[in-house]
């Protein structure tokens, strides 16, 4: 598949297009980022790389890390893990509360803020430096040591962090985090700040496309089975209120940040990363979207 001529043929098709949303501004230092950068890498299984625009240069990550996170600890607890964060789709946004209450302290699924804010809580339990121990697990399943937290993003939002404040109490008081509220928020804020391009996030995100394997060093990052699940959770909650929407409209796996990342996913295929920093009203990147939606519509291949 020429997907080099494809890229070139979409941003033909999409480049006069009127600028569509705004950069997220809740945390200070991502409201200062140039609103018209738009970078694409796919990395395919057998190793081939196709890139467009502003590809290489790095970008705020966010809510695409709670993928990361999720794999460590996923690993860690078994199913043992879904006691205490379910895999069903919120229908609400990234970091609403509004169900939290009724359902007991249990987040629906673990990319919401509540249920990141969980899997966070359950790796500060395992590990004895977690910050450091978990961007050793990134960069071993990136192939790249370079990969790192941007500290003044982590600050900045935590100066700003009062609705996920919110979240962490309320789960506490139902005995759903058990370790002190600041110290898994100070790393929850590390692991939204890891900066990656678009060709590091695609490269690292392809062992959700080989199946848990590693294409390059062969390692076993994930089991099959766990591998699909998260695909799976990735298909039905990777959006938010918007999940729906981006399976009509692109048919792959993916995850969203408020940095205006996309990675989706093709089994068998591909892993592609798109950045546009521009979020439509429900936080996830206009651009990405439309550019994902062009490139299955014109490849006439989704997992559907
Ligand atoms: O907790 C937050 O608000 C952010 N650090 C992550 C949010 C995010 O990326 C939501 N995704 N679209």
């Amino acid at each position: 598949m020429d997907y080099q001529r494809i890229f070139e043929e979409i941003n033909e098709e999409i480049k006069n297009d009127a600028p569509c949303g705004e950069v997220a501004s809740y945390i200070p230092e991502l409201g200062r980022v140039d609103p018209n950068k738009f970078g694409v890498h796919l990395t395919t299984v057998n190793g081939e790389h196709y890139s467009f625009g502003d590809s290489d240069e790095k970008f705020s990550i966010q809510s695409i890390a709670k993928v990361l996170s999720l794999a460590m600890a996923y690993n860690m607890e078994g199913e043992a893990l879904w006691e205490r964060v379910g895999v069903e789709p919120s229908g609400t946004p990234f970091n609403s509360l509004v169900q939290l209450e009724y359902d007991m302290g249990i987040p629906r699924n673990p990319f919401i803020n509540a249920g990141a804010l969980v899997i966070a809580d359950i790796l500060v339990s395992h590990l004895a430096n977690p910050k450091e121990e978990l961007i050793r697990f990134v960069r071993e399943v990136s192939g790249n040591n370079e990969i790192d937290y941007c500290t003044r993003i982590a600050e900045s939002e935590k100066s700003m962090g009062y609705r996920n404040a919110a979240l962490i109490n309320l789960m506490k008081s139902f005995g759903n985090i058990k370790n002190d509220i600041d110290v898994v928020m100070d790393f929850y804020f590390n692991l939204c700040s890891i900066e990656m391009t678009c060709k590091e996030l695609s490269r690292t995100f392809l062992f959700l496309a080989t199946y848990g394997i590693c294409p390059e060093t062969k390692q076993t990052i994930l089991s099959v089975s766990k591998a699909k699940r998260i695909n799976a959770i990735m298909q039905l909650c990777g959006f938010y209120d918007e999940a729906g929407e981006f399976s009509f409209k692109v048919g792959l796996p993916g995850k969203s940040g408020v940095g205006g990342g996309i990675v989706a996913i093709y089994p068998n295929k591909y892993s592609i990363a798109v950045w546009s920093p521009r979020l439509n009203k429900k936080g996830n990147s206009s651009k990405g979207i439309k550019f994902l939606e062009l490139l299955t519509t014109k490849t006439q291949a989704s997992i559907f």
